[in-house]
């Protein structure tokens, strides 16, 4: 998918309009980057929730969740490693007043230069046919050799100030490589600054007293003070896996972009605990695995790739991003990172507390090594709306708008639909509603013609409409329309559930 803002706009309003997202506050003129999900939102959020929950802590019988509180003894955050490093480099233009982060600021120049590099491969290809050798191109074009000195140089420089907290370097390679602003589209910029991106607040009732602690911005730290106590309660064994789904809460310099990065938001993580020395296997391990998580909804593989890190965080020892293909390009869905005994051996350290695990195998004790696996719920939400949206022309000449969902992650699954609100079909719908509704979300409709309740049905992504006819009447059998192909089969009110369950499965 290229980028494509005004398809990503076209989202973002049919979010709007069919109750998915709406902007939160509105009607005080909204807040910036916080949202609330609508009737159809919400139930799309629990149904990737639930997915998740269920390949990962049921799936697997060595994974258990927890669900820890959102606010948190201060000192976790110092051991951590948040309050001293949770910054952005941000930078501000002077002339639209709009603040960016540098090092996206330089990660976008270096994008764009590897992507005038595709272009000349691109055009060599076809030039040479199949006498072509992309390796021996590369290495030898002036052009191309040109535009990967530029990005090393910038990588090398980036990564090396950030490393060393350099933010005058960072200033000058954003002045050296010309980049402008993209609203005013100058180069008038403020210094580099670094900003903690946690919100605080106070605890206590009377001021002097008051503590400050923060809104936590990763569930995962939730995870690691709470090793030992599920560890011994659970009677857990390494290698196993502790998962939680919750809010962060990240006061994000750059959020203008719908719900792909707010300041609220929700996580589903999981902290595999091995033995040290076995996480790099582990690591690989979890990426496939997650990787299938998301190929198992169906979605084609072409809209995933991994982004193995080249800077890794002080506590990682390998990282690699799932990014998806967004409208607004191939950007970080879920992130798998080795985060070594890092957090463990910080919060022992800051404790005082003892956290180890004696391994029975071995006869010795040791602080386990940690692989994370970390997806945003609200992100992988966009990702889905994004597939899902499809705008098409049917034979007859009329448009219709249908939400291509994953099955299993439709708000809807079935909606029933009497012909017309008379004559005793209202009667028998409510009947067959009043057996489904059990088993599966659904929706009873009369309002409108067919066709106009079709349409309302597409656009939410119901995978089936169950019509109720004269003919139900007579013999017991409904029409049953399938959302995609739109093609309807004649069928018997016995097997509704069961066409539904059959669709609703996924394949491992
Ligand atoms: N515990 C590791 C961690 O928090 P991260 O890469 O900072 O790692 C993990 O975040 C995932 O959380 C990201 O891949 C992304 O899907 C989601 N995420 C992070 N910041 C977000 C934001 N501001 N808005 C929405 N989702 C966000």
């Amino acid at each position: 998918m290229a980028n494509n803002e005004d398809l990503f706009k076209k989202i973002i309003s049919h979010a709007k309009e069919y109750g998915f997202v709406f902007q939160s506050s509105e009607i005080y003129d909204g807040l910036s980057a916080v949202y609330d999900y609508g009737q159809n939102g919400a139930e799309l959020k629990n149904n990737i929730k639930e997915y998740w929950w269920k390949s990962m802590v049921r799936y697997h019988e060595n994974i258990v969740g927890i669900d820890s509180a959102i606010f948190m003894h201060p000192t976790i955050w110092k051991a951590s490693g948040h309050v001293d490093a949770f910054n952005d480099p941000m930078i501000d233009n002077k002339d639209s007043k709009k603040r960016y982060r540098a090092d996206v600021l330089v990660e976008e120049f270096i994008a764009k230069t590897e992507d005038k590099i595709a272009k000349e491969v691109e055009k060599a290809v076809k030039r040479f046919g199949d006498a072509f050798d992309e390796t021996q191109y590369r290495a030898t074009n002036p052009r191309v050799l040109e535009y990967q000195a530029k990005i090393d140089n910038a990588k090398g420089r980036l990564y090396g100030g950030l490393e060393k907290n350099d933010l005058a370097d960072i200033k000058k390679l954003i002045e050296d490589l010309e980049i402008v602003c993209p609203i005013s589209g100058s180069r008038n910029w403020t210094e580099v600054r670094q900003f903690n991106l946690m919100f605080s607040t106070q605890m206590g009732s009377v001021s002097e007293d008051a503590n400050t602690i923060y809104l936590r911005p990763e569930t995962a730290q939730g995870i690691f003070v709470n090793f030992l106590n599920v560890m011994k309660t659970g009677r857990m064994k390494i290698p196993f896996g502790i998962a939680q789904i919750g809010k962060a809460f990240r006061n994000e310099i750059v959020a203008r972009q719908f719900i792909f990065r707010m300041r609220e938001f929700e996580q589903m993580e999981m902290q595999f605990f091995v033995k040290p020395g076995t996480e790099l296997k582990w690591f690989e391990a979890w990426k496939q695995e997650r990787l299938n998580w998301h190929l198992s909804l169906g979605i084609p593989a072409k809209y995933y790739r991994f982004h193995d890190h080249e800077k890794l965080a002080h506590y990682a020892n390998a990282a690699s991003d799932i990014e998806f293909d967004f409208p607004i390009g191939f950007k970080e869905l879920e992130g798998i990172h080795s985060r070594t005994d890092f957090d463990l051996s910080a919060h022992q350290k800051f404790s005082g507390k003892k956290i180890t695990y004696f391994d029975p195998e071995l006869n010795e004790s040791y602080v386990p090594y940690v692989v994370e696996t970390s997806i945003g719920l609200d992100r992988t939400f966009l990702a889905m709306m994004s597939f899902a949206y499809t705008e098409e022309r049917l034979e007859d000449g009329s448009e219709r708008v249908v939400m291509k969902l994953p099955p299993i992650l439709a708000p809807v699954k079935a909606a029933v639909l009497p012909l017309v609100a008379k004559d005793g079909l209202p009667e028998k719908g409510r009947e067959i509603m009043d057996v489904l509704k059990y088993d599966f979300n659904c929706q009873y409709e009369e309002k409108d013609s067919i066709g106009k309740r079709y349409r309302r049905q597409d656009a939410i992504g119901t995978p089936y409409c169950i019509t109720v006819d004269h003919q139900t009447l007579e013999d017991g059998t409904v029409t049953i329309r399938e959302r995609d192909t739109m093609k309807q089969e004649r069928i018997d009110i016995s097997l509704i559930s069961n066409i539904i369950n059959e669709r609703l499965k996924v394949k491992r």
